[in-house]
């Protein structure tokens, strides 16, 4: 990720004064695959001429090693932010202070007309409360999810981003009907799920491009996918649960492939230190969005605490098992696509018999994802309010 922090910062040298400036904060991993066709629909309204935009980015650099960053750039073809604030790790008070910081000192100097907010990360939170403060519009992409557990950072994140947004885009019904309980109705508008689009317009290229499979020697069909990240599931105890329900799984039902985040990977480091997997279970570096879609889409299974992979193994057909007691993303339950297992994998067992079974029953609810997740064009939505928003934020210049 290239860091930018030098005069190109500055709002007059980097667009003229008639375009409308458009703000995007991101920082974390699932945030630049949101913020990709956001970005390509903003390009395409330019060249078409249909407005004038500066898309302004603003990287928080949460997420700061390549793999989990700068690879998701280069791959998407995003714009290169015009600021990294180079925040990196650090306790959550420490980590949002942080940006909250760097951002109110980046949203000064660049005068967006809105900032837009993606998702449910501590840069979603940091980006929202600059811009409150500054009383410039702000947009949320991805607003009223709510897992109703509120031991979950993201779930502080979403609940105070979604009180303090002006316009509240919602990937779901069940989204809108959170918002709508909270009071938020009226700001709240259904989009469609971003991700879904990303999936549509990447899918083929991951295809074409990707050679994971036969980088890790795998046979499409004969191997599941997990990823653990979340500070849940990341706790030593459960961890070290859960890394035995995996090793069990794996010489059970077959190789699993597990790209490790470096949260877990120095969890692990400290608590099961000189551990090594048995051959079945193969860890892996984190990959980047091609690999990741193409690794997913050939699986047998999905095994993970991630929101956003969830999601993605439904849009791709593959059965989902959630590491978790809950999720915010209840559709994928309800439509028959995901089970939950538990944060230790206690249920894992259970879970992938059940899939087994299924599987051989050829049963797959694929046709639920567009009457849920919407037609795959939610960025066109998105980026018609947030140029509303950012017509109302120029007004009086
Ligand atoms: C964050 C988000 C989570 C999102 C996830 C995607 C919050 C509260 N959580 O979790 O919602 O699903 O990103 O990955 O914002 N680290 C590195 N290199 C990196 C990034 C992180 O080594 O590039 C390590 C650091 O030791 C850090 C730890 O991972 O302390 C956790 O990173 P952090 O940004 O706090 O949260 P994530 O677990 O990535």
């Amino acid at each position: 990720m290239p860091a930018e922090n030098d005069v190109t910062a500055d709002r007059k040298a980097v667009h003229g004064r008639s375009a409308l400036r458009v703000l995007s904060v991101v920082g974390a991993r699932p945030q630049f695959v949101k913020l990709a066709p956001v970005s390509r629909e903003l390009a395409r309204r330019m060249r078409e001429m249909e407005c004038q935009v500066d898309d302004l980015i603003v990287h928080t650099g949460q997420h700061y090693d390549g793999t989990m960053s700068k690879i998701f750039f280069d791959e998407l073809g995003i714009p290169t932010p015009v600021l990294n604030l180079g925040v990196g790790s650090g306790s959550h008070g420490d980590q949002t202070a942080r940006m909250l910081a760097g951002l109110e000192e980046s949203l000064v100097r660049l005068e967006p007309h809105v900032v837009v907010v993606y998702g449910d990360t501590n840069s979603t939170l940091s980006g929202a409360l600059a811009a409150a403060k500054l009383h410039i519009p702000l947009v949320h992409v991805e607003a009223g999810l709510r897992s109703f557990n509120r031991r979950m950072p993201e779930e502080i994140n979403r609940i105070v981003t979604d009180h303090l947004s002006d316009r509240l885009l919602a990937p779901t019904a069940s989204a809108m009907s959170n918002l709508q309980r909270e009071g938020l109705a009226e700001r709240a508008f259904l989009t469609g799920d971003v991700m879904y689009d990303a999936v549509l317009h990447s899918g083929e290229l991951a295809r074409i491009r990707s050679s994971i499979l036969e980088l890790l020697s795998l046979r499409p069909g004969e191997y599941g996918v997990v990823t653990v990240h979340r500070a849940e599931n990341t706790e030593s105890g459960i961890l070290m649960r859960l890394m035995e329900a995996l090793e069990r799984a794996a010489k059970r039902w077959g190789p699993l492939a597990f790209p490790l985040h470096p949260r877990t990977a120095s969890v692990i480091r400290a608590v099961l230190p000189g551990w090594s997997p048995g051959p079945q279970l193969r860890i892996i570096e984190p990959l980047g969005y091609l690999d990741m879609l193409a690794l997913t889409a050939s699986s047998k299974w999905v095994l993970t605490d991630s929101g956003g992979l969830q999601k993605e193994a439904m849009f791709l057909g593959r059965p989902c098992v959630t590491l978790r007691n809950e999720t915010e993303w209840t559709e994928t339950v309800d439509a028959g696509a995901n089970l939950l297992a538990g944060p230790d994998g206690a249920r894992l067992d259970e879970c992938l018999e059940r899939w087994s079974a299924l599987r051989g029953l050829g049963q797959y609810p694929a046709q639920a994802v567009e009457s849920i997740f919407g037609d795959g064009r939610a960025a066109a939505k998105i980026v018609t309010a947030v140029l509303e928003e950012a017509r109302h934020g120029s007004c009086g210049e």
